[in-house]
């Protein structure tokens, strides 16, 4: 299939999913910001094969060709265009599934800014500063929010954060100022709403893939990089574990606890 084939099949897809959304019949649903690459791709083929729905939500989705090969053998993946920092298309997809509950919500999508060439000190560019918190913090929030009625009429319960050991305060070793800040301050907002929603029964978790060979790691050359794949499938087996008791955790990838 070429290239304006593909676009082509994107947008027929677009005019029928206006339409309501549904699945085939698994029992198991998730929700995965920022699918059509990296981890979040990642995060959408593993859970398909074990069968589940996936809302696949990408910014854009005419361009994810990975993806949309991956949905067109996969009837359980929707996918759904949604920038996490536009508050108004986050209000309208969870309209959209009002009546759909989620028990996976997983809030992946993330920047970095470029920390080596903007978050160095001497050379700080404070102009992406917003752009960093309101992908890695204010989206995953307005998200967590605004889905809330879905996940807890499900049967799992769990709202995710992929977060990083560098918003981990003890473990700083410098550098990286904005994507640093934007992790601890993801952390703070998911503790604080695994406090508030714990009466509900809904499992807050914060998850670290470890230094991973993703798109965001192409410019860290020298450090060893784990597999996409495997450090998905970490991530899912923490994800498996967390319960309400654990609620409000921020787990390594080997399932053990990060200081924050
Ligand atoms: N890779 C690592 O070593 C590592 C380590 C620790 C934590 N993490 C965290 O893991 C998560 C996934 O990272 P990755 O390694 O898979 O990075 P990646 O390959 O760079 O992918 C980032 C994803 O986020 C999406 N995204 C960025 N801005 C967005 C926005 N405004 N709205 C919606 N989606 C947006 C991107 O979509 P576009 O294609 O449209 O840009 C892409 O799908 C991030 O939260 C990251 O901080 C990664």
């Amino acid at each position: 299939m070429n290239k304006k084939m593909i676009a082509f099949g994107w947008v027929l897809v677009c005019a029928l999913s206006l339409l309501t959304p549904s699945f085939a019949v698994a029992e198991t649903t998730v929700l995965v910001t920022g699918s059509n690459r990296g981890l979040g791709y990642e995060f959408t083929r593993q859970y398909a094969e074990r069968g589940y729905n996936i809302i696949a939500t990408a910014r854009k989705p005419e361009k994810a060709e990975a993806l949309q090969a991956l949905a067109a053998e996969n009837p359980n993946i929707i996918i759904e265009k949604l920038d996490v920092t536009d508050l108004a298309a986050i209000d309208a997809l969870a309209d959209k599934y009002t009546d759909q509950p989620i028990d996976i919500l997983i809030n992946n999508a993330g920047v970095t800014g470029d920390p080596f060439k903007t978050q160095m000190l001497g050379k700080i560019d404070y102009s992406i500063f917003d752009l960093v918190m309101h992908v890695n913090v204010m989206g995953p929030l307005k998200i967590a929010e605004a889905f809330l009625s879905n996940v807890e009429v499900s049967e799992q319960k769990k709202i995710i954060s992929v977060s990083s050991s560098m918003g981990s305060i003890s473990k700083t070793f410098g550098t990286g100022y904005f994507y640093r800040s934007s992790k601890a301050a993801l952390n703070m907002t998911m503790a604080t709403l695994a406090k508030e929603v714990k009466s509900k029964g809904i499992v807050i978790g914060l998850v670290n893939p470890g230094p991973t060979a993703t798109d965001m790691m192409k410019n860290f050359s020298g450090a060893s990089l784990r597999d996409p794949v495997e450090a998905t499938t970490d991530m899912i087996r923490n994800i498996d574990n967390l319960t309400i008791e654990t609620t409000g955790a921020f787990l390594q990838y080997d399932g053990s606890t990060l200081p924050w």
